[in-house]
């Protein structure tokens, strides 16, 4: 068999190979594969086995030897908000003496102070300080992130956020997948006045947004106290699925509205944050098939104390998937192999379960599951080699970068 890459000696090749997304009890099938091997084919994955075998049978132009190391999928980061310009430094400060998030946000900053930076950027600016981002996310394994809008809030700036994704997109080794939400805060020109910005989101941003194809492939709501109501969000969703984009929604974060259960019910593919969803309200999406993307940077980020509790999702039957959430307010950091390190601890999860989490679940979240997340043939070639021979190190070492090479449609874009 011809090949363009040939990456043998794995002492661990984590291939997750499923047919499904992985959860209750069943959740953390890694595949191992000691002393593994992956053979690419135009980008593709063509074979996966034991070294000795695919030594034997692949006749490569190019072969990376593992050296014994583990050998994975790029990470999937399900939940960003990676462009924007500027810096929240001061209102982190001013939450260390002891102000809160809606605190500040209620005072016409938090979401706010980013809108009013980024509508008075270029495209230039908002590209660069995103791609600087996207660099830092790359190097550190991931491979395709979702990537919202919701710092524009006019019809003209959300549109030039998504434009920023897409040339970012096509500009960038990682992969983006585009999410408009602009319904994430209630712009100042709005205050007191949310009705009337939900019929703005309705009749004129997610028509112009759906107009052109590929510009969003998602729709997000920030259903919370001091965001949109649980009445206001499913309007905007339900309005967003006629166009045909997916939805999204962020649930639970602060207050438990019924949001989590709501995008169970209108077909979300997926709920995120889910700090304080009800129990008996878990079940709703397991019915619904709509994963739970958990981000335990955010209150790590905001230096509370109260996380999500991934074993009663998973007790519930739902597929938990783990994101960053980078965003300047809530946690500035896009490193995956931090919040499964995070995970582990704080939401409860086992080394294993998270690693399914930032990969084969992360990619039914938005929706690329038959694309990427695991390695099996057919799949994109995204790949990682660690720079360990135990993939638990992802959990228990933090801080450091253990990502030595990343491989993205089977070139090598990151050689530590
Ligand atoms: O997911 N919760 C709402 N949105 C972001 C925070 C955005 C910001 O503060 O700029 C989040 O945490
Ligand atoms: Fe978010």
């Amino acid at each position: 068999m011809q090949a363009d890459l040939l990456v043998h000696n794995a002492g661990q090749l984590i291939t997750i190979a499923s047919d499904g997304p992985q959860s209750g009890r069943e959740m953390g099938r890694l595949g191992i594969c000691h002393d593994g091997a992956v053979a690419v084919r135009d980008g593709y994955i063509v074979k996966v086995g034991a070294s000795s075998e695919l030594r034997s049978e692949v006749k490569a132009q190019r072969v990376i030897d593992a050296l014994g190391r583990v050998v994975m999928p790029g990470f999937i980061d399900p939940h960003t908000h990676l462009v924007f310009v500027g810096s929240r430094v001061n209102e982190f400060e001013m939450r260390l003496s002891g102000a809160t998030y809606l605190d500040i946000m209620a005072a016409g900053g938090g979401i706010m102070s980013t809108v009013r930076a980024v509508r008075g950027a270029s495209d230039e600016e908002l590209l660069a300080q995103s791609r600087a981002r996207a660099d830092d996310m790359l190097a550190q394994g991931t491979t395709m992130a979702e990537v919202k809008t919701g710092y524009g809030l006019t019809t003209a700036d959300e549109m030039k956020c998504l434009r920023v994704i897409q040339h970012l997109d096509r500009t960038h080794p990682m992969d983006l997948i585009p999410t408009f939400l602009g319904a994430h805060a209630v712009p100042e020109e709005y205050r007191g006045r949310a009705d009337d910005y939900t019929e703005l989101v309705i009749q004129e941003m997610l028509p112009a947004v759906a107009a052109q194809r590929g510009l969003a492939c998602f729709c997000d709501v920030f259903c919370d106290d001091g965001a949109f109501t649980l009445n206001q969000a499913r309007k905007i969703l339900v309005a967003a699925e006629a166009l045909g984009l997916g939805l999204k929604i962020h649930a639970d974060e602060f207050a438990a509205l019924g949001a989590a259960k709501m995008a169970a019910e209108i077909g979300a593919v997926s709920a995120d944050h889910l700090i304080r969803t009800p129990r008996e309200e878990m079940g709703s999406l397991a019915d619904s098939g709509t994963v739970a993307v958990l981000l335990p940077g955010t209150p790590f980020g905001l230096g509370e104390r109260e996380f999500a509790r991934a074993q009663d999702w998973l007790e519930a039957g739902v597929a938990v998937a783990l994101a960053t959430d980078l965003n300047p307010g809530t946690c500035y950091c896009g490193s995956m192999p931090f919040i499964i390190a995070l995970g582990c601890r704080y939401l409860g999860l086992m080394p294993a379960q998270a690693v399914v989490a930032a990969t084969l679940n992360a990619a039914y979240a938005i929706g690329q599951e038959s694309r990427v997340g695991s390695l099996e043939p057919g799949k994109v070639a995204d790949l990682i080699v660690l720079n360990t021979d135990d993939y638990r190190d992802l959990a228990y070492r933090f801080g450091g970068n253990l990502v030595a090479t990343v491989i993205k449609a089977g070139k090598v874009v990151v050689k530590g």
